[in-house]
């Protein structure tokens, strides 16, 4: 976009331009501008509306006065939308029970919240012109952000400009931008204080947080609706909530999609897809998925197996699902372009006019299978004619399905998409019924056909739960699917940046992500796909992905040293799977991601409210509790620095405690600012070691070793208890059911929040509550585990029955039957 376009059109008069914000604040609103949930306020030629819809969640829109645009979103849900509070009216402004919002005669807004912090401000008028507009925010240089999805880079995006546009970008690197996914939201952090930006707008658009001005932070559109939401915490948590009230959090996974799965481009033939199977079997390494990539098709086309290939492909299907594998396959959303040859996608198609078009006729664009036609998304009847072409696969017990390429990727260079002269027609309830241009849609595209995949398979088996893999998406996609980062490649940068960019997606609304475990292009050496199958088991998704022609990539390549450090690890995440599923069930209630930064857990943690993350690159927590201290240059060999918050922390192998309380040194004064400030401990982690701790007040609820989710853990549920400080609180949840169908919704589920506390005698008490919900779990007995705790005794009290405590290598344990009611144990 030129920027000499806004400098010529700044709104209202030029008198009124200049006047400075303090100026412009002390003018009283007219009457009019003032509206039940807000103000509407115009100046010269253009109209600011802004709208509580809660006390902490503003949308505003500007808009040329008199022509409101289209209130209508694909990211956000209509009862948000529509929501309102009343406001109470100020003289240049409104209030609300959260925040204080203020606007100058030039439009130019302002918000605080009660106490006058600024949380943001206008530093410009908007720019309007007819080639876009640009909001300008002021920036000061203690302001972070983080989010705007899968972009490559730091954490904090700070310093950097971005652009919205998706695309299929192949060993993307640190610097590339843009790349898959436009996820248009935000989380500034200024002084310890969270506040969310959404800008709903699907165009090509436009961030800049500080890069061309370190005091602005902008951004900007072509085309389409200036339309913004405001989400303000405080705390980092709250506007993660409102972000998932807004956009829909992420749903409630199958189980077995946390497991442990394994991907190549491709497992071809059959037989090679069998053999991999056998080999995770026999070799005992834990698995729950495999995944067929695009040569599993007949000449690559979408919906068609090679049955050359995969002779039987319904019986290889029905063995890996008998060997408790779950079959995964791509359906890339280009149908090849084939009249008149019995192609049924095509047909189908064409018959219901489904496809885009350029100048009326159906477009044609090369990808996989060749020249293909596209879906055209937008249309409801369209979405849900692809959704009928799972039909059959579904039947065949196919599990999951992956919308690859989905930007919309077309080899045609060097724009990698289709032109910007293809028509949508936008066929939508709550829409307009009207014909847009590619630009307008490209970057939700991605996200409608993963929604068109999901709808099909809710549509094919209503009470399971669907599994969509997609690569390109928007603001809101994930309610409808799961995602990766796309073709990175085997090198150690690419593994330190799998941090980021998952933390990210996951303050993006994200939450079920993963990298390519290994890289997809290149191949790794054997310690580099050692160190990442080791902080793999810690992400969301789990999947073992390498392009073709790389070497391979399986957790047995390397021989038996490595494979056994590589199975560790993937046991290790197999025995938290009821931590890391209560997670997940947690994630699609409240919106905080299962992978977190360190800020949202400790949004408090330095004395100046920066976030604790920046000193402690790569870093990150893995639920509430555990926090994965990876080193930030791991291919490194020197010692790292661990960060941590204060309190105490417990080694997550072994139990030993970290006491990270006390008074700051004065060379703890000098080298950080943390308060209470402490040194750095230093790690120097061996090739098998990822360092982990937990904190202490933590329950982690963890089961015996299985080989997959369908098999039903033999043994008890064990809590492993952190001991926390005498004093403090302590606590954890448990939530299990079927993992599956959607009977949880109907009380089907187990539901637990337990507490502990230790008292003056040194005596711990686990407080566990009667169960909500009517789900039967697997397990008839709990083991209670204490970790940083030193019995007096021995001795476990349940009910006022004794039993001896059992020395294990964390700590102590004791063994009770669960039935179900409450019950408290005393160990001492
Ligand atoms: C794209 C995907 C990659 C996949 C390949 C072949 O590059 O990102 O994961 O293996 O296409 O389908």
């Amino acid at each position: 976009m030129r920027r000499s376009v806004f400098t010529s059109l700044l709104i209202g008069s030029l008198t009124l331009c200049s006047l400075s914000i303090a100026e412009a604040q002390t003018t009283k609103l007219p009457a009019s501008a003032h509206t039940p949930n807000g103000l509407e306020l115009s100046s010269g030629t253009l109209t600011i509306r802004v709208d509580a819809l809660r006390p902490d969640v503003l949308r505003v829109r500007v808009f040329p006065a008199g022509h409101p645009a289209e209130d209508a979103s694909w990211a956000v849900l209509p009862a948000a939308r529509n929501a309102r509070v009343a406001v109470t009216p100020e003289v240049n402004g409104f209030s609300t029970p959260a925040l204080r919002v203020t606007v100058s005669p030039n439009l130019q807004l302002k918000v605080t919240d009660l106490a006058g912090n600024p949380l943001q401000n206008d530093a410009l008028p908007v720019a309007w012109s007819s080639d876009g507009f640009k909001v300008t925010k002021a920036k000061t240089d203690d302001d972070h952000y983080f989010g705007l999805g899968d972009k490559p880079g730091p954490l904090d995006r700070a310093g950097e400009a971005f652009v919205m546009w998706n695309t299929d970008n192949f060993g993307w690197q640190e610097s590339t931008d843009p790349i898959y996914k436009s996820i248009p939201f935000l989380i500034q952090m200024r002084s310890g204080r969270a506040l969310g930006v959404l800008f709903d707008n699907t165009f090509r658009t436009f961030f800049d947080f500080g890069r061309e001005r370190t005091d602005r932070m902008t951004f900007s559109a072509p085309g389409g609706p200036l339309d913004y939401y405001l989400l303000y915490g405080p705390e980092p948590k709250q506007v993660l909530n409102e972000y998932a009230w807004l956009t829909g959090p992420t749903p409630l996974p199958p189980l077995w999609t946390l497991g442990y799965q394994q991907s190549r481009y491709t497992y071809y033939p059959q037989t090679q897809v069998e053999e991999i199977a056998a080999r995770l079997r026999a070799d005992k390494i834990p698995a729950d998925a495999i995944y067929l990539d695009i040569d599993y098709q007949y000449k690559n086309r979408p919906f068609t197996v090679d049955t050359e290939a995969y002779p039987d492909f319904k019986g290889m299907i029905r063995k890996l699902t008998a060997q408790h594998l779950h079959t995964v396959l791509i359906t890339d959303l280009h149908i090849a372009n084939l009249p008149n040859q019995g192609y049924a996608p095509y047909d189908s198609g064409s018959a219901g006019n489904h496809f885009v078009k350029e100048k009326g006729q159906n477009y044609v664009g090369p990808v996989w299978p060749g020249p293909s036609v596209f879906p055209d998304f937008t249309r409801q009847q369209t979405r849900a004619w692809w959704g009928t072409l799972y039909k059959e696969f579904v039947q065949d017990g196919v599990s999951g399905f992956w919308n690859d390429m989905n930007e919309p990727a077309v080899f045609r260079y060097p724009t990698k998409t289709m032109p910007d002269d293809v028509e949508h027609r936008i066929d939508e309830p709550g829409f307009v019924k009207r014909t847009a241009m590619h630009p307008e849609i490209h970057n939700f595209y991605g996200m409608e056909n993963s929604r068109a995949t999901w709808d099909g398979l809710l549509a094919l088996k209503p009470n399971e739960r669907p599994f969509v893999l997609t690569r390109a998406s928007y603001a809101g996609g994930q309610r409808y699917a799961a995602t990766w980062t796309g073709d990175n490649l085997a090198t150690w940068n690419h593994l330190r940046q799998t941090t980021p960019q998952i933390l990210n997606l996951g303050l993006s609304g994200f939450a079920m992500t993963g990298a390519d475990v290994g890289g997809f292009g290149g191949s790794p050496s054997p310690d580099l796909l050692t160190k990442w199958i080791m902080l793999a088991a810690f992400q969301p998704i789990d999947r073992n992905h390498a392009a073709k022609g790389t070497r391979t990539h399986e957790v047995w390549v390397d021989g038996p040293e490595q494979e056994a450090i590589r199975k560790r690890y993937i046991e290790e995440r197999y025995q938290l799977l009821p931590y890391l599923y209560t997670t997940a069930e947690q994630t699609s209630r409240d919106g905080v991601p299962i992978v977190r930064p360190l800020f949202v857990e400790y949004p408090h943690a330095t004395s100046d409210g920066h976030p604790l993350d920046l000193d402690a690159d790569g870093e990150f927590f893995f639920g509430p509790s555990i926090l994965v201290a990876a080193s930030p240059l791991p291919d490194d060999v020197a010692p790292y620095e661990l960060h941590l918050p204060s309190g105490i922390w417990y080694d997550y192998w072994t139990g030993a405690k970290l006491d990270r309380r006390g008074p700051a040194t004065a060379r703890d004064l000098e080298i950080r600012d943390t308060a209470p400030a402490l040194q750095p401990v230093m790690l120097h982690p061996g090739l098998g070691d990822l360092p982990v701790y937990v904190r202490a007040g933590a329950i982690v609820p963890m089961q015996p070793l299985v080989q997959s989710t369908d098999e039903i853990p033999n043994g008890p549920l064990t809590l492993r208890v952190f001991a926390p400080a005498a004093g403090e609180s302590c606590g954890g949840d448990l939530y299990t059911d079927d993992g599956s169908s959607y009977d949880f919704r109907n009380g089907a589920y187990l539901r637990l929040h337990i507490t502990c506390s230790i008292d003056a005698s040194g005596a711990l008490t686990v407080s566990i509550p009667q169960r909500e919900g009517n789900f039967k779990p697997w397990w008839s007995t709990l083991r209670i585990e204490a970790v940083g705790f030193v019995p007096a005794r021995s001795q476990a009290t349940v009910e006022g029955r004794t039993t001896a405590l059992e020395k294990t290598k964390l700590g102590w344990a004791a063994t009770v039957a669960d039935t179900g009611k409450a019950q408290t144990v005393i160990l001492q």
